[in-house]
């Protein structure tokens, strides 16, 4: 079905824009609205299977509407239909129900960026966001802790896509001890690097709203290797000094360059002599593929203040910070991120 279709939009036999415009924003809804509304969760893992009707009540839907909800699931290949009873596609199984892979926080947080693209239209025309996207909106606290804990556990659900790669690729100083991770929200990449190298200790520094996500992740599953959270802005605040390894995982694409510059700078004076410096992000200019995702990407990220960078605008932004030595590596299939590794 994919292939056919793929063949038919090559030869332009089939209306590209309504099939762009409309099914895609159906369809990106469908998977959404069962995600939240736990239609994967309810079906679960067994060949079984659960008829219309009865997750229709088990999950307070009209049967009409969830029996056209789960149609267009077997459309798209999320679920299977057998004599009336749906059971979960091998999509689902992996990157929904597996807690190692799943991305039901990431998909409920696709949920509020597809309402803030709305704005994208002003945003373009004025050049700059809407609103502050990490500020809290003190006008409805509740609100903006529900999308501050999904933010942060949907990132972390990201980042276990592309630790394991930034892990095989990434050059640690040998005996380095202190690692801070600006931005590090969830701390899911200290934990991972501590375990990866021991002797190491990591800090998180980041914005209040993470932070107290983080120590909720930590007071649920323990905090074994030792983490220490500390709340502050990258911008302004201290960094601290003597670090052997800096992180900064999916932040440029946040700021503008002066304010990358400023920071690059920041970090530079925060590491010890003979301390790296890692960017990970969604770099422009590393392959024909990933710049094709990313210049779609860029528009998410333009309508929160950054944009998907140029790996030689960051080189040479770390350049100017002070980095003698800058390497760029992609990292593997399942991420378009690539890791940018400066050395101080
Ligand atoms: C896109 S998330 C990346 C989270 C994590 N580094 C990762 O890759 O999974 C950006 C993080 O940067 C934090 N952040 C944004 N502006 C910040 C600032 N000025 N100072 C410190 N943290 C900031 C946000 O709170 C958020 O946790």
């Amino acid at each position: 079905m994919e292939i056919v279709l793929a063949v038919l939009k090559k030869l332009n036999l089939v209306p590209v824009p309504l099939l762009d415009g409309q099914m895609q924003v159906v369809k990106a809804r469908a998977l959404m609205e069962a995600n939240r509304a736990g239609v994967f969760h309810a079906i679960g893992d067994g060949p079984e299977g659960l008829t219309a009707s009865e997750l229709a009540s088990k999950l307070e839907f009209s049967e009409e509407g969830m029996e056209i909800l789960l149609k267009a699931l077997v459309s798209i290949n999320y679920l299977k239909v057998k004599n009336g009873r749906y059971t979960n596609g091998r999509w689902v199984k992996h990157w929904i129900l597996d807690p190692k892979h799943s991305l039901h926080h990431m998909l409920i947080l696709q949920m509020y960026t597809y309402k803030r693209l709305e704005g994208l239209g002003d945003n373009l025309r004025s050049g700059r966001p809407e609103m502050d996207f990490h500020q809290v909106d003190v006008a409805n606290p509740t609100a903006a802790a529900a999308l501050q804990g999904t933010y942060t556990y949907g990132m972390r659900e990201a980042a276990r896509l592309i630790i394991p790669d930034l892990l095989k690729r990434v050059d640690v100083p040998a005996g380095a001890t202190r690692m801070l991770d600006i931005g590090g929200a969830h701390g899911e990449y200290c934990r991972q690097f501590m375990r990866k190298f021991p002797g190491l200790k990591a800090t998180v520094l980041d914005l209040a709203g993470p932070v107290a996500t983080a120590q909720k992740i930590m007071d649920r599953e323990g905090n074994a290797d030792g983490l220490e959270l500390r709340v502050g802005n990258c911008l302004q605040d201290d960094l601290g000094t003597g670090w052997d390894v800096i992180l900064l995982s999916n932040m440029v694409h946040l700021f503008d360059p002066a304010q990358n510059l400023g920071l690059f700078q920041r970090c530079k004076a925060a590491l010890k002599p003979g301390g790296t410096l890692l960017c990970v992000d969604q770099f422009v200019g590393i392959s024909g593929q990933r710049d094709r995702i990313f210049a779609v990407v860029s528009l998410n990220f333009f309508n929160v203040g950054g944009k998907s960078y140029e790996a030689t605008q960051m080189r040479q932004l770390l350049s100017e910070a002070g980095f003698a030595r800058v390497d760029v590596k992609p990292l593997g299939l399942r991420t378009p991120a690539s890791l940018i590794q400066a050395y101080a």
